[in-house]
This record gives structure tokens, C-alpha cells and sequence, in this order.
């Protein structure tokens, strides 16, 4: 061959190489971006902007945890205890009725269900009452806080403290859309944000910046922006019920009544002891971390929201309901015993302490009982004013362990020592009442009162049942048809931007 050829022929080999170079390099990016593809399956459809509050909207570009987290509205699941059904506790426990006489609670009661009722629920509990507009009604604006994405609009549209102004009633046509995606996600980037000032505000009290916490400690704040103890200062704003947690002597039962017992705060006048009551929201985020998944840094959506697989792509299950119903995904991830042995292990522990709080309850009521009888025979103020205390710290532990209905499971231990010290306290109650019973003059045992039945329980406290349900039904008639009118229209009018 001439030098001339050879040449030739190396160039050639060259310009070969650099095309199959070029051509495998487009090769590989393209699996790289098919793979890519399978695993978040994100193909973005419309633009969603911050705050934007409607479920649909963001499941148009996230179908697979929008589809899931639509599963919420399935009630056929029931544990011994819980599940997705709705459950009228004071049917099951009429106990209750007499432990809230005087507060809304003894009107009606249910275990809750899943997220996506949460709008409906509000509007048909009794306890939101009939309003017939915008300032009446028992309930202040604050209650909306924990049931929809339309509350971060509003308080961003309106500023935090004028959200809390005002009736419940007033932002009936604006909390349309119940629990969910603005409520845990930025818009943006997609990340888990906190969006309730409430939790924000705690931990600066505390010195803390919540927005340092870990992507683990993040997979339960999310959680505790609604399943936290919490109560309404009114001192803050006039005419703002302002939501706030009691957090800053720390999350144990006698933290937080201690925070209380200071500030001389209570939900309400007993209406048969006239204790100062509290009530106990539900303080599962508070339980959660005295239990020892919590200390081994095991988070809400370990249990709650596992991973699932579908069609090749892994992803976050949003059905948040009872681990029991999906213990294959929530447990045995990590633990190797049978279902059967797992949820035994559940319902043993939720046994054992329900069967213990069953007492207290008891005892609470003969408490109340015996104290409206002193008041009867004409007791002082002074006179009542001790027992009266322990009635209300004993109730307060008895609360704290009823109100969060994974108590019994998320940290047995705790709650056991809980309802033990609220026992005490019952006893310790109804010792100085029946000390000052003989000083009144009166003998024998005062009769615990005839509450089969949820019925017999309400008339006992003389609550007017026919009233209430009357006044509820006008409201479902007249007032909701509106509210929904008006949210749709407004709706509406805010476009949805296709990319
Ligand atoms: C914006 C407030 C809010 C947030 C955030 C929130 N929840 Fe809820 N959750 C509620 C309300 C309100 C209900 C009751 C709804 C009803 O009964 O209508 C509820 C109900 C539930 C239930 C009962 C479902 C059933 O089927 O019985 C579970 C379990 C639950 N939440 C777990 C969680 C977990 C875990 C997180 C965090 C990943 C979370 N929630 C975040 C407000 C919230
Ligand atoms: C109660 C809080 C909460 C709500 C409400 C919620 N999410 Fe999530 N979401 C989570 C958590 C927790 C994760 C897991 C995040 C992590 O570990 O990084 C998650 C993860 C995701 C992811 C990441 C991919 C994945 O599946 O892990 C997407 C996308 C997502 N959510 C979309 C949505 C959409 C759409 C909605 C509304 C229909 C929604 N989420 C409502 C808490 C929530
Ligand atoms: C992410 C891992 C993880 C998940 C998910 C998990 N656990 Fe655990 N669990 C643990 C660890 C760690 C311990 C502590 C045991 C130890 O360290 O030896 C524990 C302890 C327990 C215990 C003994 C302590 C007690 O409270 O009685 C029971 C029972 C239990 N788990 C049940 C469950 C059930 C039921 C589920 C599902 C709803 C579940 N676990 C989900 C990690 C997990
Ligand atoms: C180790 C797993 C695990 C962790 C972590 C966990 N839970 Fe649970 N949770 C359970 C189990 C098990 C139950 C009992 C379910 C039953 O009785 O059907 C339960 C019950 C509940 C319920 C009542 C469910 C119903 O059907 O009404 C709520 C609400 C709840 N948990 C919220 C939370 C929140 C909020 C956190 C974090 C602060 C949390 N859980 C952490 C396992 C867990």
C-alpha cells in the first residue's frame, strides 16, 4: 500500500469509531431516560401552582398517589378496634355522653375514617350545629385547620390570625377540597413542607427551626400538623381563636397539664361537677414518640403509608388507613412473623389497656356523679374546689390515652402508666367527696345513673336531641347546596395551565 492509501484507510477506521461512539452514547442515554421514566412514571401534564388546593388537579400529573390516596373513601375494613369504617363511639361507650356533659362531644362522636371524608364529616357532626349564615353557629373558623388544602390558601390569601377570626360558617364556601397533596407537598419541588403555622410555631417556642429536621423526621411532622394536642388561645388577637399547641414543658401528660394548670386554661365547665375540664384532641404524634417504633426511628409513613409496587414502578401507597389491613407492606418489612402473630400482638396490647381506661371511665363517672350531688346538698366552692382538681387532671389522663386511637398500640407502656395515674386520681377524687358527702349530712352511696344506652345517656344529661338533629337537617338543606354552588363557580374561574 502507498503512505497515500494508508492514510486514507486510518481515517476511515477513525470516522467509524466516532459514529458507533456517538451512535452507543445515544443508545444509552435513551435507556437511561426510559428507565428514568419507569421509576417515577412523571410525565408533567399541567402546571400546578403553589397552594393550589384541588386533589385533581395535582393527580393529573401524579396519578399513582393521587389514585391511591383516592382510596380513602373505602369504609369496608374493621379491625377489633378501628379501621376505615366510621364508628359512633358514643354508642359503643355511652360512658362518654356523661364524661362531656356540657361540650359538644357529648353530642356526637365517631371514630374517624379516612381523609377524604374529612369535609363531609365537619358539616354532618353535631357538634358544628345548624348555622343559618356567616356568624352563627357554635364553632369557630380554627376548626376547618385540620381538614383541607384550602386552609394554607386561605391563610396565605388572608394572614394566619384572620383565618382564625371569626365562625366556622364564615369559610363555608371556601374548605371545599378535604386532606390533601398542599397540605404535605411543595408544589414545586415536590418535597414534604409543613404548611400549618401551629407545629411551625412550637418549635420556634422551643428554640427550634422545624425546617431543619431530617427527610425521616419530616415523614412524621407531616402527620403532626393535625394529630397533635391543641387548644385555642384567645389572648392572642381579639376575636381570633388561635390554634396553638402546648407543647412548651414538653409532650408527657403532666407537661401539658402543667402548661395548662398555669395559664388556669379549660375547655369547659363540667355541667353536672362543675370541674374546670380539658379535653384531649388526639395526641398521637405526642404518644408516637414515647412508643418504641418512635425510638427506633421507625415514622408515621413506615406504618401508614408503605411503598407499593405497580406495573414496574415503586411508589408512596397515600391510602393512609389502618397498618392492619395491609400488614404485608406496614410490618413484615421489617418483622418476620406471621400476620396473624403481628395483629395479635396489636389487638393484646389494645386489650390491655382499653380494658384499663373502661375503668377509669367508670369511676370518672361516679366522680362526676357524687360531685353534683355535694353541689346539691349546698356545698361551698372552697369545699369542692380540691376534689374538683383531681377530677380534672384524672379525666385528663383518661384523654389523653382515649383520644388518639393508635394510643394502645403506638406506645403501650406509656399509656398504661398514663390511665394507673389517672385511677389514682379518680379514687383520690372520690375520697374527698365522700369525706365531704358526711359532712353534708348525707348517706349511702349515691346511684350510678342508668346510661345503657347512648339515648338514656343524653337524656340523663338533658341534653334536647330532636332540637339539635332538626336544627342539622335545615343546614344540610339550605346552607350546604350554597356553599358548594358558590365553591364550584369560584373554582371555575381559576384556569389550570397544560404544559
Ligand atoms: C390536614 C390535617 C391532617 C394531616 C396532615 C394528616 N391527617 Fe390523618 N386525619 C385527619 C382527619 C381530620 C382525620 C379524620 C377524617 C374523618 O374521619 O372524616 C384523619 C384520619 C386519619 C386516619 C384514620 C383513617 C381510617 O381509615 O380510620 C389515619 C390512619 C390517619 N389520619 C393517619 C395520618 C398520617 C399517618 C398522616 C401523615 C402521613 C396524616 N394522617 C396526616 C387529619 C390529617
Ligand atoms: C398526609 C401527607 C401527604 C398527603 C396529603 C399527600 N402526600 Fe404525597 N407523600 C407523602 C409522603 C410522606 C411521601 C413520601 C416522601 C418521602 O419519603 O420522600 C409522599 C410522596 C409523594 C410523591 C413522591 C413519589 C412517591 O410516591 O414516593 C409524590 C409524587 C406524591 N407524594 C404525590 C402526592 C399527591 C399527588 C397527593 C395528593 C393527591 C399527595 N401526595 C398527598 C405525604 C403526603
Ligand atoms: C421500619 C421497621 C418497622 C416497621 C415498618 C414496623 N416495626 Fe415493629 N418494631 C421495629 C423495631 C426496630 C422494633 C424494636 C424491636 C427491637 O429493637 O428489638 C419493633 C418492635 C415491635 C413490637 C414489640 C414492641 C411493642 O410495642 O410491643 C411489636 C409488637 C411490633 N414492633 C409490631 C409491629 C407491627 C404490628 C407493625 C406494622 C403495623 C410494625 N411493627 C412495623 C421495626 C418496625
Ligand atoms: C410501627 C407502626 C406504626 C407507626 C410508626 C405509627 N402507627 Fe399509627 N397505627 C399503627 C397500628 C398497628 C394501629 C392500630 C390499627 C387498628 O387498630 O386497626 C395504628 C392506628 C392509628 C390510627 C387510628 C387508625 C384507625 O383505623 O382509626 C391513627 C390515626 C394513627 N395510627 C396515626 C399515626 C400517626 C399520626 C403516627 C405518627 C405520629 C403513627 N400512627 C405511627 C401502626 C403505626
Amino acid at each position: 500500500m502507498t503512505n497515500q492509501k494508508k492514510s486514507l484507510v486510518h481515517w476511515l477506521i477513525f470516522a467509524v469509531s466516532i459514529v458507533a461512539i456517538f451512535s452507543l452514547g445515544l443508545l444509552a442515554a435513551s435507556i437511561l431516560e426510559r428507565k428514568t421514566e419507569a421509576q417515577f412514571a412523571f410525565t408533567p401534564k399541567v402546571e400546578i401552582n403553589s397552594n393550589e388546593s384541588r386533589n385533581e388537579v395535582w393527580g393529573q400529573n401524579y396519578p399513582r398517589e393521587f389514585q391511591s390516596y383516592y382510596q380513602t373513601s373505602d369504609t369496608s375494613f374493621r379491625s377489633k378496634y378501628n379501621g376505615n369504617a366510621m364508628i359512633d363511639m358514643l354508642d359503643v361507650d355511652p360512658r362518654l355522653v356523661v364524661l362531656w356533659a356540657g361540650y359538644g362531644f357529648s353530642k356526637d362522636y365517631n371514630q374517624g375514617r379516612g381523609h377524604f371524608y374529612a369535609i363531609t364529616d365537619i358539616k354532618n357532626s353535631l357538634r358544628t350545629g345548624g348555622p343559618t349564615n356567616d356568624k352563627d353557629g357554635p364553632m369557630p373558623s380554627t376548626c376547618w385547620t385540620c381538614k383541607s388544602p384550602d386552609v394554607p390558601r386561605l391563610m396565605e390569601r388572608d394572614g394566619v390570625a384572620e383565618f382564625y377570626s371569626g365562625k366556622w360558617a364564615r369559610l363555608g364556601s371556601e374548605v371545599v377540597n378535604p386532606i390533601g397533596c398542599a397540605d404535605c407537598h411543595d408544589s414545586k419541588t415536590m418535597n414534604l413542607r409543613i404548611s400549618r403555622p401551629a407545629l411551625i410555631e412550637a418549635f420556634e417556642r422551643q428554640g427550634k427551626d422545624i425546617n431543619k429536621s431530617s427527610h425521616q423526621e419530616m415523614r412524621s411532622l407531616v402527620c403532626a400538623q393535625c394529630h397533635v394536642e391543641y387548644y385555642f388561645d384567645k389572648t392572642k388577637k381579639e376575636g381570633a381563636q388561635y390554634l396553638t399547641l402546648p407543647w412548651d414543658k414538653g409532650k408527657k401528660v403532666e407537661d401539658m397539664e402543667q402548661y395548662y394548670d398555669e395559664i388556669a386554661f379549660s375547655d369547659w365547665t363540667h355541667a353536672i361537677s362543675k370541674a374546670p375540664m380539658l379535653k384531649a384532641q388526639h395526641p398521637d404524634y405526642e404518644v408516637y414518640t414515647m412508643g418504641i417504633h418512635a425510638d427506633r426511628n421507625v415514622s408515621c409513613a413506615d406504618c401508614h403509608m408503605p411503598y407499593k409496587t405497580e406495573g414496574g414502578s415503586k411508589f408512596t401507597d397515600h391510602k393512609l388507613q389502618s397498618p392492619l389491613n395491609n400488614v404485608a407492606n406496614s410490618c413484615q418489612v421489617c418483622h418476620r412473623q406471621e400476620t396473624d402473630n403481628l395483629v395479635k400482638n396489636v389487638y393484646d396490647n389494645q386489650d390491655r389497656i382499653i380494658s384499663k381506661r373502661d375503668r377509669l371511665e367508670e369511676l370518672l363517672v361516679k366522680a362526676h356523679v357524687e360531685a353534683g350531688k355535694c353541689w346539691e346538698l349546698g356545698a361551698t366552692e372552697e369545699q369542692m374546689k380540691a376534689a374538683l382538681q383531681d377530677i380534672r387532671h384524672a379525666q385528663w389522663r383518661w384523654d389523653y390515652t382515649a383520644a388518639g386511637h393508635g394510643s394502645a398500640f403506638h406506645a403501650p407502656v406509656e399509656m398504661g402508666r398514663v390511665i394507673a395515674s389517672g385511677i389514682d386520681l379518680a379514687q383520690e377524687a372520690r375520697l374527698k367527696l365522700s369525706q365531704l358527702l358526711m359532712t353534708l349530712g348525707f348517706k349511702g352511696e349515691v346511684p350510678y345513673p342508668d346510661i345503657t344506652t347512648k339515648a338514656k345517656a343524653q337524656q340523663f344529661i338533658g341534653l334536647p336531641m330532636d332540637k339539635l338533629i332538626q336544627e342539622k337537617e335545615a343546614f344540610k338543606q339550605n346552607v350546604i347546596p350554597k356553599w358548594l354552588e358558590t365553591a364550584k363557580k369560584r373554582e371555575a374561574a381559576i384556569p389550570v395551565k397544560k404544559i
